[in-house]
């Protein structure tokens, strides 16, 4: 039976992919800072999909639990999604040091630790898929947003490194580039409700591009034309906008 391991699997988005793999006959591990926090959403796995569903604890910025806990899981995953993230206030993520090294320990430092692991592991089976969440804000800093968006800028870089490494070795890797989510993390934000997708969405998203052996995908498909127009507005005209 093949299996996921989620990686930050209370977050909104970790509960719906872990759904969407259970429904297609994928067995789950679960992996949070706060396991009890989410026994509720195994047991739930475990009696709807009729699935085996483990839960693990998991800090990702604690690194060096990395190695122990990738050891201590009862059996190695077919493929890794890493889901955790954090962001605050650019102005809290400026001003306050704990708040800048937490938003680049979580979203780059905590994932990179993991995933370097796993993916020797599965280089060395010759097999699997990873699978990164990241953001489009990654794609171009902006004054609201740049701390995170930074953090997420290399792990963007990060995965695309790790896919042209790891080719050789028969495994896959995926990097989400979701746009606006309705979830926990945005729930004080006032998203567009024609731009914003729902944590279902990014499961079926990311359980298609990992069948289809995508390579980057954008949860919907117009974000790729708003960020290719971002992208192109020259830095001389960029530095002036307020966004
Ligand atoms: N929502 C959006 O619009 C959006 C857009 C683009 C990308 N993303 C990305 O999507 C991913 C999922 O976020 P979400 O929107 O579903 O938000 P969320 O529900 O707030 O989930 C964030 C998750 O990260 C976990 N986490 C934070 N620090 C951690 C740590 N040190 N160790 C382990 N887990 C940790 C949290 O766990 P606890 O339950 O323990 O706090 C929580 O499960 C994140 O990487 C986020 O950056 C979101």
């Amino acid at each position: 039976m093949a299996s996921v391991l989620i990686l930050g699997a209370t977050s909104d988005i970790g509960t719906a992919i872990a759904r969407k793999f259970a429904g297609e006959k994928y067995d789950v591990q679960l992996a949070c800072r706060n396991p009890l926090s989410i026994s509720n959403i195994a047991a739930d796995i475990r009696i709807r999909y009729q699935q085996d569903c483990k839960v693990y604890a998991f800090d990702a910025m604690d690194f060096k639990s990395h190695q122990p806990f990738y050891d201590g899981l009862l059996s190695k995953p077919d493929i890794a999604i890493c889901v955790f993230g954090y962001m605050t206030e650019n102005d809290i993520a400026v001003s306050n040091t704990e708040e800048t090294l937490k938003t680049i320990h979580t979203n780059y430092t905590g994932a990179v630790s993991i995933l370097n692991i796993i993916a020797q592991d599965f280089a060395a089976r010759k097999s699997g898929a990873i699978a990164g969440i990241s953001s489009v804000a990654g794609e171009r800093g902006r004054q609201s947003n740049y701390i995170y968006g930074s953090a997420k800028a290399g792990f963007t870089a990060y995965l695309s490194g790790l896919r042209n490494s790891l080719y050789k070795d028969n495994v896959h890797v995926l990097t989400v580039l979701p746009g606006f989510v309705y979830t926990k993390m945005t729930e004080n934000l006032d998203l567009p409700k024609l731009l914003t997708a729902n944590p279902a969405d990014v499961a079926s998203a990311v359980y298609a591009g990992l069948k289809k052996k995508k390579n980057v995908i954008y949860v919907k498909w117009f974000w790729r034309w708003i960020m290719y127009i971002i992208k192109a507005i020259p830095e001389s005209i960029f530095k002036r906008k307020q966004l």
